[in-house]
């Protein structure tokens, strides 16, 4: 089973012994399939491994699966032989210890894509730039004398049909100063300078320079030493559980109250939920076999040649759980917490730890419902969520994705967008239309931050349909005499399909079981409510329009097919474009009644505000995931009488009288 230990105090879960077929990779698994590989003789010198993933286990075999019984588990490795740039898919099943399949990586035939950054390359690139005499030229001519401390920054070129750029392995370096090697470079950008650099190569293809912006001089440092001393206003707030939380965690198998869920997580997409089920009296109701957030973008409105090209793929380019937070050295939430250690695998094949990852603890959340009765009576049920959520720091900014369960049935999705937005030089107090100053000689580009959720639905089972619901008004006349009247559409969505949200008709979109139907003859159903937030500006021509064709609408809903888990594709780096879900939901599938998945794409189009400077407060969006009809009847009138349950200095049962002193809203 699990190692589940105390660290300091702290339970965490590393999952070292496989008991379900849903489990994430353990060390053991990594290292065993990598070493089946390099007994095959597939490893030299010059051979990375930009990605390591799971084989997602067959869905009606592992539906079917009983404890006790066998089951296969098998690893995906791309290698990359960095002397060559070519790479291959090698599928082992640890379970046989044999290797299954290898088939090379189609890198260097149309419409290309490449394999996610391995991270020796980030150290790479700042060599080959630190040694080019056109780039020292460049900085010298700009009277930048401390090369040193300069930093390099590493990014993902996009596709843009150079000749010399297309089915080559690529990145683009943009130049940051730093007055010493702890001063944030994001406060110092070089404007006008870029280079572009093959990495199979290993050599710079291209410096161009242009334009004699001066660099912003001002601080982007928000260190005490910088900021001053900490104010001592605030007064502690506790979260204590003097009886332990209200959950339980066994192997990947995660309980809280009506939830149970298994926790599994990966280098690309970082946390997974899977078998998510709501008991309802008694009853264990399946509710999403699978969800994860597998792939955002963060294109840039900014048509210098720092910016033009600049669209983030963090997940397919950098790989969010690579880079997530171990929150060992640091953790973000407050009460009782249960981590997941997530496991990852390093730019050799081998397992890495990013210790406590994943975090789990449960949070008040205030009023859930509550009624004054015409005689005075007075109920309220205090609301509480669980909380399962973890970070990614890839570059400047900082992603945390937090799934939040509700006591009444409802699932919450939010992705926080924090860290330090990315600049360019400018000058100070110029008008750019695309961008904002947000201090003195600093431009951030207008950008957006598009995440896409990949929710493979089972509301009471795999047989589902989706209906687009909106609201409308009826004109005046005979069906509506007094003009007040207005009523809502509901329109099944017969075959695979995108779909744009509109917040004027609160159009959302339900989701039905095919066979079941709650106490008034509906069918059970869950309902996504999307934010309904710009999806992508670019226009349909770009380049990026084509990459990130999942982020130009809403909604996307394909029936399963067991390998098409990426929006963008398996390698959007440098692609072409039309990969994902153009390609999942070519073949216009009947969607009615059927095993179907939910693509959701969410998230901020930002326009820079001096406030977001120098570190940005967290940005929300997200979506809701609903019940609607699902259950017979509010879900959670069987909690306790919040008052005494939740407010520890009332637990003398003298809330609501003169008596308590406590301090709390009732
Ligand atoms: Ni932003």
């Amino acid at each position: 089973m699990a190692d589940a230990t105390h660290r300091h105090g702290k339970r965490v879960t590393r999952i070292t012994e496989v008991a379900h077929p849903l489990d994430p990779l353990t060390e053991a698994e990594i290292s065993l399939g990598r070493s089946i590989i390099d007994a095959a003789g597939l490893i030299t010198d010059t051979v990375r491994f930009p990605a390591v993933l799971p084989v997602e286990p067959d869905k009606k075999a592992t539906m079917a699966w009983k404890p006790g019984k066998p089951f296969d588990r098998s690893i995906l490795y791309v290698l990359l032989d960095t002397a060559t740039g070519i790479s291959h898919e090698v599928v082992v099943s640890v379970t046989d210890q044999k290797i299954v399949s290898q088939t090379k990586v189609k890198s260097d035939e149309h419409p290309y894509g490449q394999p996610p950054y391995l991270f020796e390359e980030y150290e790479r690139v700042e060599a080959l730039v630190k040694t080019n005499p056109e780039w020292l030229a460049a900085v010298a001519r700009r009277g930048i004398t401390n090369v040193d401390d300069i930093f390099c920054a590493p990014l993902a070129p996009g596709y843009f049909g150079v000749e010399d750029e297309i089915g080559r392995r690529m990145i683009r370096s943009l130049t940051f100063l730093r007055n010493n090697p702890t001063d944030s470079p994001w406060a110092h950008p070089v404007e006008g300078l870029l280079v572009t650099i093959d990495l199979t190569k290993g050599e710079v293809v291209r410096v161009q320079d242009e334009g004699d912006v001066p660099t912003p001089t001002g601080s982007g440092n928000y260190d005490v030493g910088t900021v001053g001393p900490a104010r001592e206003s605030l007064r502690p707030i506790e979260i204590t559980q003097p009886d332990g939380p209200s959950f339980s965690v066994n192997g990947s198998l995660v309980e809280w109250e009506n939830w149970k869920f298994r926790v599994s997580f990966n280098s690309r997409e970082g946390l997974v939920l899977n078998q998510v089920t709501f008991t309802d009296k008694g009853e264990e109701r399946s509710v999403l076999y699978r969800a994860s957030v597998p792939e955002m973008v963060v294109p840039y409105g900014d048509k210098s040649i720092n910016r033009f090209w600049i669209s983030y793929f963090d997940a397919g380019e950098y790989l969010l759980g690579k880079n997530s937070n171990p929150l060992a050295l640091g953790c973000d939430c407050l009460g009782v917490i249960h981590y997941f250690d997530g496991i990852a695998a390093d730019d050799h094949g081998h397992p890495m730890v990013v210790g406590q990852a994943v975090c789990m603890h449960e949070e008040d959340f205030g009023v859930l419902w509550k009624h004054t009765d015409l005689d005075g009576t007075a109920d309220s049920r205090r609301s509480r969520r669980f909380v399962i959520s973890y970070f990614a720091t890839v570059g400047n900014y900082d992603y945390g994705f937090f799934w939040y369960l509700y006591l009444d049935g409802t699932i919450q999705v939010e992705a926080k967008a924090t860290g330090i937005v990315f600049n360019g030089a400018g000058v100070p107090g110029s008008h750019d239309p695309h961008a904002s100053e947000i201090a003195p000689g600093l431009f951030a580009p207008v950008h957006q931050h598009i995440f896409s959720a990949r929710l493979d639905v089972a509301i009471d089972g795999l047989d589902n349909s989706v209906e687009e619901v909106e609201v409308m008004g009826v004109p005046m006349g005979p069906e509506n005499p007094h003009g007040n009247a207005f009523t809502y559409s509901e329109t099944t969505l017969e075959k695979e399909c995108s779909r744009l949200a509109n917040s004027a008709a609160f159009r959302t979109w339900h989701v039905a079981s095919g066979h079941r139907k709650n106490y008034t003859g509906a069918p059970t159903r869950y309902q996504l409510i999307p934010q309904g937030y710009p999806v992508l500006m670019a226009q349909p021509e770009s380049s990026v329009a084509k990459r990130a064709a999942f982020a130009t609408q809403h909604l996307w809903v394909s029936k399963y097919e067991p390998n098409e888990l990426w929006p963008a594709g398996m390698y959007p780096n440098q692609h072409a474009g039309g990969a994902g879900l153009p390609e999942y939901i070519a073949g216009g599938d009947s969607i009615h009644n059927q095993d179907i998945v939910l693509w959701h794409q969410f998230g901020p189009t930002h326009i820079p505000r001096t406030e977001d400077w120098p570190v940005m407060p967290v940005d929300y969006s997200g979506f809701l995931f609903k019940p609607h009809g699902f259950f017979d009847i509010n879900p959670a009138l069987d909690l306790p009488d919040g008052n005494n349950a939740a407010c520890a200095c009332c637990g003398s049962g003298k809330c609501g009288t003169d008596e308590c002193t406590c301090n709390h809203a009732h």
